[in-house]
């Protein structure tokens, strides 16, 4: 079965999730901890989330940044998916696309590549593809579970069960895959249960002076 039909499938459950409560909530509670500490007024950031899933991140920044009026797009390539991001959020702008043949003539001050990332055929491209969308000294924010070592594979084996194909990258790989084309790059980690993979966030900026 193509990953994409598998997400279609998952659409419907996704907001009920297990691991919404042990590692897709806190990854976004992390997300929008750190939109609060950019620098450019919330009002002018143009903030695309990339594999968006049902929409939840791009909702929530709504609701706590009210009435600052962000420019929120959602992308996503499981129609399952965008229907329920649509259906529960009518003022947000989706776009149904696969990551690597996203181009369009918009500019954004971040990209966010939550928990997609790992189910990207080609993810040194994607990546590329993301920074090329992204306005002179935008940011790039990737966060998603990572394999750095057998405890990490033992809980990815689980996860893998329902997503289907998939590819966990270390750090060290997502170093080397980013190192290449993006010169100011940051990773952390964080763990956010016993039995959940080590998440990292990446946070990589082009040059530029536009923030
Ligand atoms: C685990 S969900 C993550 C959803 C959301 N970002 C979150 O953090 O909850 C993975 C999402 O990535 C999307 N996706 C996977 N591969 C993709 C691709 N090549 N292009 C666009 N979206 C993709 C799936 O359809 C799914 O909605």
């Amino acid at each position: 079965m193509s990953s994409r039909i598998l997400w279609d499938y998952w659409a419907k459950f996704y907001n009920r999730l297990w691991v919404q409560k042990w590692s897709l909530g806190p990854t976004r509670e992390m997300i929008i901890n750190y939109i609060q500490t950019m620098p450019k007024t919330k009002a002018e950031l143009n903030i695309l989330d990339m594999g968006c899933g049902t929409g939840q991140l791009l909702q929530e920044l709504g609701v706590i940044f009210h009435n600052q009026s962000m420019h929120l797009t959602g992308v996503d390539y499981s129609r399952g998916m965008l229907k329920i991001a649509r259906q529960e959020n009518p003022d947000i702008n989706f776009i149904h696309s696969d990551v690597l043949d996203f181009s369009v003539t918009e500019r954004y001050d971040l990209i966010i590549a939550s928990h997609t990332l790992p189910y990207y055929e080609d993810q040194a491209t994607a990546l590329r593809r993301m920074v090329d969308q992204l306005k002179p000294g935008g940011t790039l924010l990737v966060a998603n579970a990572s394999a750095n070592n057998l405890y990490d594979q033992l809980c990815l084996l689980m996860i893998k069960i329902t997503t289907g194909s998939a590819h966990y990258p270390s750090i060290q790989e997502m170093r080397a895959m980013v190192d290449q084309f993006m010169p100011d790059v940051s990773i952390s980690t964080v763990k956010t249960a016993w039995f959940v993979p080590t998440i990292f966030f990446l946070i990589a900026t082009v040059p530029g002076s536009d923030q």
